[in-house]
């Protein structure tokens, strides 16, 4: 009997439809193709579901996504709902769901494709071979610390807090993820923070140090996040896996996506404890200028999918076939418009997601 794996979709806004429609052609191939078959439900998030359902995320949403095994997400937000309530607005869905399922380790990989090495906007000697984990703290931190908010100060003046804020239990486990997953890498964990300027930032390196007393094989060396964004640009193949905080990790991860040629290209996988759920999303947002026009680029979506396929349906050798149909596609020169150089094959959305499973045929055979 076949095994039948539950994901919820949330497509979102702008491209993440889009973008969706092209990892359930992927999908649906799997399920013709070889024994793995998914259970799938869908429903709104973001922008979206605030135009159906008056919030960001509903209640009924949130219950069906703690229930199944993996959601999929599109991506949120875009300048039609700039004036709903701050805590309606689209990204609130999302950072709810992080919360409401205790996604607390964002993996965020940065590899640079073979043949995309001269997309990159760096040299390509500095981007050939590289492949970096970025594992970003993604309930914590600046994002959620109390207190927060605007206050009127009443004599013309107000004031705007956030606080960045983190416990020991917190680092622990984010330092537990990158540490496991360094020891099956090449053995380095970099730990990026501002101890020279918030206490946070030191409590962060020091607990970092005690967890790093279980992993004797791996090397672990602090970088301040200045330079650490720095170093990625000026010698990104240094690292191997770099462990932040929340908006650190927001930042420097875009940085990372940019070095393997887009930001299209680059996926993420969000976790909680072992087999508690699990958030599936491409890095870039809702890309709400080219929403609509058919030339957004799917691979962060679908290379989302190969991280479901590997971390939660245990699927390692759907997940390779995965990658690899995208790096074979590649390879044949096709590119969306964000990826695209002279002498190359322009194709639209959809024409690269059927020629992904077009190499999944291929590779397959
Ligand atoms: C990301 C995004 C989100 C974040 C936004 C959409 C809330 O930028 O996942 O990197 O800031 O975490
Ligand atoms: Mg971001």
């Amino acid at each position: 009997m076949s095994k039948k794996h539950s994901m919820l979709i949330l497509s979102g806004d702008g491209i993440g439809p889009e973008v969706m429609v092209e990892v359930k052609k992927v999908i649906a191939w799997f399920s013709t193709n070889t024994g793995l078959e998914f259970d799938i439900s869908e429903d709104h998030v973001g922008g979206r579901a605030y135009d159906d359902y008056g919030v960001p995320l509903s209640e009924d949403a949130l219950a069906k996504a703690k229930l199944v095994d993996a959601v999929m997400f599109g991506a949120v937000g875009g300048s039609k709902w700039d004036g709903v309530d701050y805590d309606k607005r689209p990204e609130a869905g999302l950072l709810t769901l992080r919360k409401e399922l205790n996604l607390f380790a964002n993996l965020r990989p940065a590899m640079c494709f073979e043949p995309l090495v001269d997309a990159s906007s760096l040299k390509p000697e500095l981007v050939s071979g590289l492949d970096i984990m970025i594992v970003r703290e993604l309930t914590g931190g600046v994002y959620f610390g109390e207190p927060r908010g605007i206050t009127n100060l009443g004599n013309g003046q107000r004031r705007g807090v956030n606080t960045q804020v983190y416990e020991t239990y917190e680092i622990h486990r984010i330092a537990h993820v990158a540490f496991e997953l360094a020891k099956k890498r090449n053995g380095l964990v970099t730990s990026s923070e501002k101890s020279n300027v918030m206490e946070s930032g030191l409590l962060w390196r020091e607990e970092l140090e005690v967890i790093a007393k279980d992993y004797p094989n791996v090397r672990l060396e602090h970088m301040l996040a200045d330079n650490c964004g720095m170093q990625l640009v000026r010698a990104p193949k240094q690292f191997d896996v770099i462990v932040t905080d929340n908006l650190f990790g927001d930042m420097l991860s875009d940085v990372a996506a940019m070095l393997t040629g887009s930001l299209g290209m680059l996926p993420s996988a969000s976790l909680g404890e072992v087999g508690m759920g699990a958030l599936y999303e491409p890095v870039h947002g809702s890309a709400p200028d080219i929403a609509g026009k058919g030339i957004a680029n799917p691979i962060a979506t679908i290379l989302s999918f190969a991280m479901a396929l590997r971390y939660t349906y245990d699927e390692p050798s759907a997940a390779d076939l995965v990658e690899g149909a995208i790096n074979e596609v590649l390879a044949n020169n096709y590119r969306t418009a964000d990826i695209d150089q002279s002498g190359m094959k322009l194709v639209s959305t959809s024409e690269m997601g059927n020629h992904i499973v077009d190499a999944l045929d291929k590779l397959s055979n």
